[in-house]
């Protein structure tokens, strides 16, 4: 039988799964929903959140994963022995393949946001220009779908050069490069005359504003941000050589995630209070409030080409890990080549990705319960298809596989985090369903 491919080094492994981690959950969904949500009173429960609850399901992703050395669909069968299992992993490509549609479709704009600020498109125009110019954007529909179909086909491209050659040589080299950007933005970022309410903002807690809905909303951003509930971690386990520390990478990556989703705060929110600008103005803060503060800061035209550059190798590096989801699936269970497996995932998700276009045009009659496909693909995904992902994988590790199994497979076999083991067992078991199932039924009004 071939090699299963494997992920090279430590730190390729780190910036490939990092690559996943790190995308438009980080720089152009936390801070809206951290402004919507109460600034740091948020931020403090979404680094709780990722401890107790993210990084054990991240780590049983892994051990799934690596125990199964198949897809991620296969591989619940294989570890459970039983065939019922695999619709978890069939839930889990649905949803990354969902997810992939309307990502793309944002990753898109970012491309024609790249190429408007490299020609200064809207460096003299007011807030009412710039938002008009970018419904003109949506409202002609080749346009968007253009940049996003240049986008499908280059993470396209990485993804079927390979595992090692094509997603984890890219994730080296963008990874740091995004990392230098954001240090560079936060930087510049304390020389603003709003930095202090900015970083109050982000960082002095106001608890008035939190309730159960912050809790879900925190566990929604978490496992969004740090691709859970959806295979992507199976898949990626599945990778990881055999004798690495699993906790190590989980760790890294959960830090390295709070880290530049607080950074890319610290670079954005000063700047919307230096120019009067409201926190929680919502999903529109990076496509039309920040071209409006480039259009004012002093060497803006420059910032503003980094940080859409910043955003667009933020989403690439998660698109792949998405489009790799599919693409395992089928390469390994219709038995195609990996190139012919991409083209026909790529093909699909473009597809899907076009009607989303298609249906942010004015007048347009593609829509699902009133919203347009790109919002109503979001909504699904994040607030039902994810947490139910999560507590599935849960349910599974605890209730399902053996505790001998987990504790072989996540321990390396005893070499490392055999203390760390035996603390998060019982939270995979019982804490964590328990409290998934909580927020999610309050969610639905069962409570009230
Ligand atoms: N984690 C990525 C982000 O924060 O943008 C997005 C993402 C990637 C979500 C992969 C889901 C996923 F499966």
């Amino acid at each position: 039988m071939k090699k299963r491919s494997t992920f090279g080094s430590t730190f390729g492994t780190v910036a490939v799964v990092g690559g996943s981690v790190i995308g438009l959950g980080n720089i152009w969904r936390f801070p809206y929903i951290a402004g919507e949500n109460g600034g740091a009173a948020f931020i403090l429960i979404y680094i709780c959140v990722a401890l107790l609850i993210s990084v054990p399901i991240m780590l049983t992703e892994f051990t799934i994963g690596r125990a199964a050395q198949v897809n991620s669909m296969r591989a619940y069968q294989k570890v459970s022995g039983r065939r019922r299992w695999q619709g978890i992993g069939y839930l889990g490509i649905a949803t990354a393949f969902t997810i992939l549609s309307f990502y793309s479709v944002i990753a898109g704009w970012g491309l024609e946001f790249i190429k408007e600020s490299v020609i200064g498109e809207f460096m003299s125009m007011d807030s009412g220009q710039i938002k008009a110019n970018f419904d003109a954007f949506i409202a002609t529909g080749w346009r968007p779908i253009l940049w996003t179909t240049l986008f499908v086909i280059a993470t396209a491209f990485i993804v079927g050069t390979g595992v090692e050659k094509g997603i984890e040589r890219f994730n080296k080299y963008a990874m740091p490069l995004m990392f230098l950007i954001l240090v560079i933005m936060a930087v510049n970022s304390v020389t603003l005359s709003g930095f202090q309410e900015g970083a109050t903002f982000l960082l002095k807690p106001d608890f008035s504003k939190v309730t159960v809905r912050t809790v879900l909303t925190a566990m929604g951003q978490s496992f969004f941000s740090l691709s859970l509930g959806m295979g992507i971690m199976v898949t990626y386990g599945s990778y990881i050589r055999k004798g690495r520390n699993m906790f190590g990478i989980a760790g890294t990556v959960t830090i390295a995630d709070s880290c530049i989703a607080i950074l890319s705060g610290l670079a954005i929110f000063p700047a919307v209070f230096s120019f009067g600008i409201n926190p929680t103005s919502g999903p529109d803060l990076v496509f039309l409030t920040l071209p409006n503060i480039f259009a004012q800061m002093a060497g803006g035209q420059i910032f503003s080409v980094m940080f859409f550059v910043l955003l667009f190798a933020a989403a690439i590096t998660s698109s792949v890990s998405l489009l790799e989801v599919v693409v395992a699936w089928v390469h390994e269970e219709f038995k195609l080549k990996r190139r012919v497996a991409t083209a026909v995932a790529g093909a699909g998700a473009l597809g899907l990705a076009i009607l989303c276009c298609l249906s942010q045009m004015t007048g347009s009659s593609l829509s699902i319960g009133g919203l347009d496909l790109l919002n109503f693909f979001d909504k699904a995904t994040s607030l039902y298809m994810i947490p139910i992902g999560g507590l599935l994988v849960v349910i599974f590790a605890g209730w399902v596989v053996s505790k001998n199994l987990m504790r072989k497979e996540m321990t390396t076999h005893g070499r490392y985090g055999v203390e760390l083991f035996k603390l998060i067992y019982p939270l995979i078991k019982f804490v964590i369903p328990v409290i998934i199932a909580v927020l999610f039924l309050n969610e639905l009004g069962v409570f009230k």
